[in-house]
């Protein structure tokens, strides 16, 4: 991970209200009804799980000896086209703060927008780019009018449903994220704080206490294995996507002679963008097609066959594909179908960095000569974001593409093959333990548990695999402990709850 810079707490906004909560602190500490505290808090991500899912996990977490959950808000899953927002389903965030609440803890809201948070483009939407003027993070009024009205959102939404301290909710504090690595002290000295750290100074010169300083060993997850019998029982069936529609004459979304970047053009709502084009040729012909793009895979088909794929280098993205083609006389389709892995979420600028076939170019070259024989860069090209099957909605299972699906019990399932779905059910593992998919042996995709998005996976940029590999299994804790605190120049180690340490 690259040193991101530290987030800082900036409101600590509850005021006293008869019901409410009083929320305050001094030069000390926070100050919860007059009381001095240190709250030891947890993340729980809301849209990471669904809203049945919420109580049993934020009741561990308290179990667990946290005082309070905090989470992230996902303002490109709140607003995934400008204005049009969603708080449905995972992202009914006013009904898991009401959780938070039932379950007697308290909330920190960490609204952002900017989160990282392993979440595409640190949850900035994709559109934000369509803005002109638009520099993300910086001081600039086009990024802070659309931040202001996305955080005021946030908050109106949450004060309605009272769920600030000060209106007897959970929420005790509120961050924005702040691009200072720097912290200037009231004595007027500059305090550097380490990245994803919190750092007590107690007279505002000494650090007492660092929390990069500190590494203390978290629980650690083990398979169960007495209880892995569900691979076996997968009984898989699969459906191909059908690419055809657009290689030939299905309409784009709109046309332009130009090739344009793939974040803004598909505006994040799919990992795939079609660019196409056609061309008429009087005789048959062979080329090398030549495509020249930012990544991050690319697969180049002519007149529905598939002539060639390629992804991006490690450590690049831009790459260059050459692949021989052979033209029939008359009309001929070239179709380029460019698929992100997921957007960078960090990093100086990660918001300018294209993808996909930006101003090519994109030619057929004379295998003799090795001269540029057309450039196609400025055709009419046509334009689609998404295949088929998420249109469809593919991962519902809807009745009406029940009776596409092939395999099941008895049938053969073709393995490495780009653009397949599969499908199985399966009976969740016995036991009350968190339940684990393990998609070993597949390549880049996206998997869904009843309808719900458990998110993309992408060990390779190879799409395709193997799904008889895959399995479901719950998980335990097999070794946990190790509270470590820097007292001085020492480390002091303890379990809490009258446990002890076995072992060092
Ligand atoms: C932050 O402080 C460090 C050390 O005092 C200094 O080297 C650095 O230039 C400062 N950075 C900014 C952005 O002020
Ligand atoms: C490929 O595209 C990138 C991004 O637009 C551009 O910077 C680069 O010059 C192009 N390279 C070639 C060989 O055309
Ligand atoms: C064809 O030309 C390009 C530059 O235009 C060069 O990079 C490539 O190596 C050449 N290929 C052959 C086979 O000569
Ligand atoms: C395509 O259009 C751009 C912008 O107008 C121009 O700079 C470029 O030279 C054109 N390329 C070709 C091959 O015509
Ligand atoms: C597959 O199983 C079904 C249900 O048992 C049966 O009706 C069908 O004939 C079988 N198909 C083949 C190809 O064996």
């Amino acid at each position: 991970r690259a040193p991101l810079l530290p987030l800082l707490l900036l409101a600590a906004v509850a005021l006293a209200a008869v019901s409410g909560t009083e929320v305050a602190y001094n030069d000390r500490a926070l100050v919860i009804d007059g009381e001095r505290r240190i709250v030891i808090s947890g993340s729980i991500h809301y849209p990471r799980s669904t809203p049945e899912m919420w109580p049993d996990l934020i009741r561990k977490a308290k179990e667990g000896g946290l005082d309070a959950i905090e989470t992230y808000v996902f303002w490109n899953g709140h607003e995934p086209r400008r204005r049009e927002y969603n708080f449905e389903g995972s992202y009914d965030i006013v009904r898991f703060f009401k959780e938070i609440q039932d379950a007697g803890m308290y909330a920190i809201l960490r609204i952002g927008p900017y989160i990282c948070g392993e979440w595409n483009y640190g949850g900035l939407p994709a559109w934000l780019r369509e803005i002109s003027g638009m520099q993300f993070r910086m001081h600039n009024h086009p990024f802070e009018r659309e931040m202001e009205t996305f955080t005021t959102l946030i908050v109106d939404k949450l004060k309605e449903a009272k769920m600030f301290a000060g209106q007897g909710g959970p929420i005790i504090l509120s961050q924005f994220d702040d691009k200072e690595v720097n912290v200037t002290l009231d004595t007027g000295a500059t305090h550097v704080v380490p990245a994803w750290s919190v750092s007590i100074l107690p007279d505002c010169k000494t650090v007492a206490y660092n929390s990069a300083k500190i590494k203390t060993q978290t629980s650690v997850m083990v398979k169960r294995p007495e209880v892995e019998t569900v691979r076996e029982s997968l009984a898989w069936s699969w459906m191909p996507v059908n690419l055809q529609p657009f290689m030939t004459d299905e309409k784009g979304n709109f046309r332009k002679n130009e090739l344009l970047e793939q974040i803004a053009t598909s505006g994040d709502q799919s990992d795939y963008l079609w660019y196409r084009t056609s061309f008429e040729h009087k005789e048959e012909a062979t080329y090398k097609l030549h495509v020249n793009t930012t990544g991050h895979e690319l697969y180049a088909f002519v007149n529905g066959k598939l002539v060639g794929k390629q992804h991006s280098p490690n450590g690049g993205f831009v790459f260059q594909m050459e692949t021989p083609v052979k033209l029939h006389s008359g009309k001929n389709y070239i179709s380029l179908l460019s698929a992100t892995i997921g957007l960078k979420n960090y990093g100086a600028l990660f918001e300018m960095m294209p993808a996909g076939i930006v101003g090519g170019p994109v030619k057929l070259v004379d295998t003799v000569t090795n001269t540029t024989a057309y450039d196609l860069s400025n055709s009419s090209w046509s334009y689609k974001a998404g295949l088929a099957g998420e249109y469809r909605e593919t991962h519902l299972d809807k009745a009406d593409d029940r009776s596409q699906w092939s395999g099941g019990l008895n049938g053969t399932i073709p393995v490495h093959r780009p653009f397949t779905w599969y499908k199985a059910t399966f009976e969740a593992p016995a036991g009350e333990e968190p339940v684990v998919a393990d998609l070993l042996g597949l390549g880049k995709g996206v998997v869904w548990v009843n309808g719900n998005n458990l998110g993309r996976y992408w060990p390779s940029y190879e799409a395709g695999g193997d799904p008889t590999r895959v399995n479901l299994h719950t998980v335990a804790v097999g070794a946990a402990c190790a509270e470590a605190a820097e007292v001085g120049d020492q480390v002091a180690l303890a379990c809490s709850h009258g446990r002890t340490i076995s072992s060092v």
